[in-house]
């Protein structure tokens, strides 16, 4: 009886082995497992046993059944999740299956490519805080309590003092505090102002520049700036310095770029004046080195700051600045 159990045990685990597939499994499970199984039929004869071999018999055959049982189990899993030995479920021939990618943001792309035609141009680029003490964003920068001028840009207070800075002009107050002439730098950043509409967003991007030293003439702003732009949108691209006003420059002017839309014949992104303004500019205002203590008589400098997404619009030919912040990946994967 014993040798019997054990050779049918035997038999039954290597027939399982082979079987791949439902239908085996259920044949091998009526073979031995089921009411008129082998196994079954097998513990019906332990009853014509002699009484003393019937206790140990029977353990050995709960044992059996207990270990084909559990086999099958495994069987029946393995079956299912398609790893059977032998079994070829990896079609090679499917195409594979493409990971996502992310991509940079066009803001961010804008950022660098601004950053890199200056560093070429011998700029080093620093960065300043986001939140920002009134002294850097107005004071120091010509624009004293009171003064007018601050209406130009809608703040948002932290508090009397601290503010979310509306320009990253402040940071010319920072580098130079820290540091004397020459001075070559420029700032990306995040900037805040209470603005919201087709081509105003509360939060926004500029890159501001500065450069200071003895010498430092218009013309070399202008020659910097005509650099960049022919860089930026291509040296056909044509450009003018139109007479502006800034506190803490003097004299200012905006620049304007021929209308990337419409080649300067006039349409709607140009509300049909043919030029797009790009940035913002100036000799730095002697009353500003007051407070960093340069000498006026022996430097001069000029400083601009220009809006990245106005860039980024005109460089991709987007007419809505509302879609740089609204993550939908069809917008965003363009580019
Ligand atoms: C300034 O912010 C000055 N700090 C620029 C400057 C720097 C002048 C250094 C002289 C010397 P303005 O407020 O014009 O200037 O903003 C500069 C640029 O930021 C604009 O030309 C425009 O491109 C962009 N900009 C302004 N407001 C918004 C807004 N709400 N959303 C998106 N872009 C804006
Ligand atoms: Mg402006």
């Amino acid at each position: 009886m014993k040798e019997q159990l054990l050779k049918l045990e035997k038999e039954a685990l290597l027939e399982l082995k082979g079987i791949n597939d439902p239908s085996g499994l259920e044949k091998f499970r009526i073979k031995y497992l089921g009411k008129k199984g082998l196994l079954t039929a097998g513990m019906k004869k332990l009853k014509d046993l002699p009484a003393g071999e019937r206790p140990e018999a029977g353990k050995l055959a709960n044992v059996v059944k207990g270990n084909l049982t559990g086999h099958f189990e495994e069987a029946r899993e393995r079956v299912a999740s398609g790893k059977a030995e032998g079994a070829s479920f990896l079609d090679v021939t499917l195409p594979g299956r493409e990971p996502l990618r992310g991509n940079l943001h066009p803001v961010t792309l804008v950022i660098k490519e601004v950053c890199q035609i200056f560093s070429r141009m011998g700029f080093m680029v620093v960065k300043g805080p986001n939140v920002e003490l009134d002294y850097y964003n107005f004071e120091a920068l010509n624009l004293p309590k009171d003064h007018p001028a601050r209406d130009m840009q809608d703040t948002f207070y932290i508090s009397g003092n601290v503010v979310l800075r509306t320009h990253t002009s402040p940071i010319q107050i920072r580098v130079m505090e820290a540091k004397k002439p020459p001075v070559s730098v420029i700032a990306p950043g995040k900037v805040y102002r209470r603005d919201s509409d087709v081509s105003h967003t509360p939060m926004f991007h500029q890159v501001e520049g500065l450069l200071v030293d003895k010498d430092v003439s218009f013309g070399d702003l202008k020659g910097t700036l005509t650099s960049f732009v022919h860089q930026m949108f291509g040296s056909d691209t044509s450009l003018r310095f139109r007479p502006s006003f800034f506190p803490f420059t003097e004299p200012s002017a905006e620049v304007d770029i021929r209308c990337v839309m419409c080649g300067g014949k006039g349409c709607r992104t140009c509300s049909h004046t043919g030029w797009l303004e790009i940035l913002g500019s100036g000799m730095v205002d002697p009353n500003v080195y007051g407070f960093v203590d340069y000498d006026p008589e022996v430097y001069t400098g000029f400083a601009f700051g220009m809006g990245i997404e106005r860039i980024a619009m005109l460089k991709y030919g987007i007419n809505d600045i509302q879609l740089f912040f609204k993550n939908d990946m069809r917008f965003l994967r363009q580019f």
